[in-house]
Parts: structure tokens; sequence; C-alpha cells
């Protein structure tokens, strides 16, 4: 169906916001919007009005989306690409894979967000542990996006500082309230992706308000800053200017990770061979 592509641009906050974005969340918006519309012009027809499109669906309208697709929203982007293609036969692992390795052989659909926003982070004299926490935050979207600050700061706990993993589970939940004291204000693409009308489940609002008094509050909330807003597009990240914040704060086991019997190990695994059936 045809959108109108100037009216979905400016609601993304124009060509530039688009090019903010990371490719899985355009892939959202761009689907959440087309689904929208046609929601809106189906409703326009059976009632005998022209209204004008919606900016934003409602709740309703996103969850009528469910349905229309072959696959679930949580899905990590490694399991069911969101190109509708196949997917690729990934490439070998080292015998003991290192984070890095992690990055330049399986995080395809999420190391560009997260580099970007660790360089962000670093540009804005962000601590050591923010920095890592935002290179950290979103890549365990590769296999499950549903309450991804909680399975991100799983993955990672048994390698990082406390802080690190406090900062990465909470940004989920912090990332619907804003906080006008660091300029920070709730996403434009969270009213595409959830609706206009989204309130946050009653886990998410306690969290926050738990979170909101902590004394690591700044931690979580500095990923959240740091995380969708000022990206550069024209920046390409490598992981080798954060080699040694990695080297300093995440513990590499030496037997690589996945072999290393961490209670976590299994997770890793799961990224190493997506393509397992069982
Ligand atoms: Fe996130
Ligand atoms: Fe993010």
């Amino acid at each position: 169906m045809d959108i109108d592509r100037k009216a979905f641009l400016e609601s993304l906050g124009g060509a530039e916001g688009v090019a903010r974005m990371d490719s899985e969340a355009r892939a959202d918006a761009l689907e959440s919007r087309m689904m929208s519309e046609l929601n809106s012009a189906i409703a326009a027809k059976n009632s005998g009005e022209t209204k004008p499109a919606k900016t934003y669906p409602t709740v309703a309208e996103v969850e009528a989306q469910i349905e229309s697709r072959p696959y679930r929203a949580g899905v990590g982007f490694m399991m069911v690409p969101r190109s509708g293609e196949n997917v690729k036969k990934l490439p070998p692992m080292p015998a003991n894979p290192t984070l890095a390795d992690f990055f330049k052989l399986r995080f395809a659909d999420t190391a560009n967000h997260v580099l970007q926003s660790a360089n962000l982070a670093m540009k804005n004299g962000m601590s050591e542990e923010v920095i890592l926490a935002c290179l950290l935050h979103d890549v365990v979207q590769e296999i499950m996006r549903t309450d991804h600050g909680w399975w991100g700061a799983q993955l990672f706990e048994p390698y990082v500082p406390e802080k690190v993993s406090f900062a990465i589970r909470y940004h989920q939940a912090l990332r619907y309230y804003a906080d006008p004291s660091v300029g920070y204000e709730y996403p434009e693409l969270y009213r595409e992706l959830f609706g206009a009308d989204y309130v946050p489940p009653p886990y998410i609002q306690a969290t926050y308000e738990m979170v909101r008094k902590h004394k690591w509050y700044m931690e979580p909330r500095m990923v959240a800053v740091n995380d969708l807003y000022a990206f550069d597009p024209n920046v390409v990240v490598t992981i080798e200017p954060f080699t040694d914040i990695i080297g300093r704060h995440f513990k590499q086991p030496k037997e690589g990770l996945g072999n290393d019997g961490s209670s976590v190990a299994h997770m890793w695994r799961t990224i190493i061979r997506p393509d397992q059936p069982l």
C-alpha cells in the first residue's frame, strides 16, 4: 500500500531522525505506520467518512497488527529477519570466542546502534561503566526483544561490574519516563511502536519508581540519554576505541564465552549456534 512518505518521515523527526534510527527500528516504525494507515483506511471506508490519517496508531491498532505478522515482535533479530528474506549461513566463530568476536561475527543487527551509543557516551564524558553499559545495552535483542533490559543484564551479569548490569537492566524501564533535568523526553518512536495512548504495565511503573530513588539512578538514565538521540549517521564506529574499557571492566573467560560453564553460558551458545534445532 502507499503511505504518506512525507508525513511518515516527519513523524520520525524528519530525514535526520530516520538516519539516527537503527535499521530494525526503522523497519518496525514503517511496519507500524503501514498497519496504522491500513486500519484507519478500513475504518474510514466502513464508516463512510474520509478522515485524515492519524499521526500515531492507538494501542488497539498496534494490537491489531499482531495477527498480521508471521512472527511475534519479541523474537530476536538474528532469529527472524524483518526483511522477510531467508536467513544466511553464519560465519564460524573461534573456539574461544571473545566479546569482540561476537560484535564482529554475530551482532549484525544491533552492533551499529550500540557502538554509536557508546561513542556518544564517550564524547559526552560518561564514566567507563556507562560507556560499557551503552556498548552492551541492546545486543541481547539479537535473540530476544521482550524485556530486553532484563535479558541483557542477565547475559552480561557474570562478566561486568554490578553498576553496568544495573544500567543495562533498567535502561528499558527508564526509556518510558522523561527526565527534563538531563534533557530526556519520551521517544517519538514509542508512540509509533506502542501506540499514542500506551501506558507501561505496572511492573515497569514499579521498576521506574524503585530506580528513581536508587543511588545508581543516573547509570541507566545515562544509557537512555545516550541511546536514541544525536546519532551522527556519517560516523562509522568500530569496537576498537572500546578495547581498553572492555579490557578493564569485562571479565573475558579464557575458555571463551559459551564454554565457561557460567549460569548464562547457554545464552552465548545460542548466539553462536542459532541454527541448532534443539
Ligand atoms: Fe534498549
Ligand atoms: Fe538502544
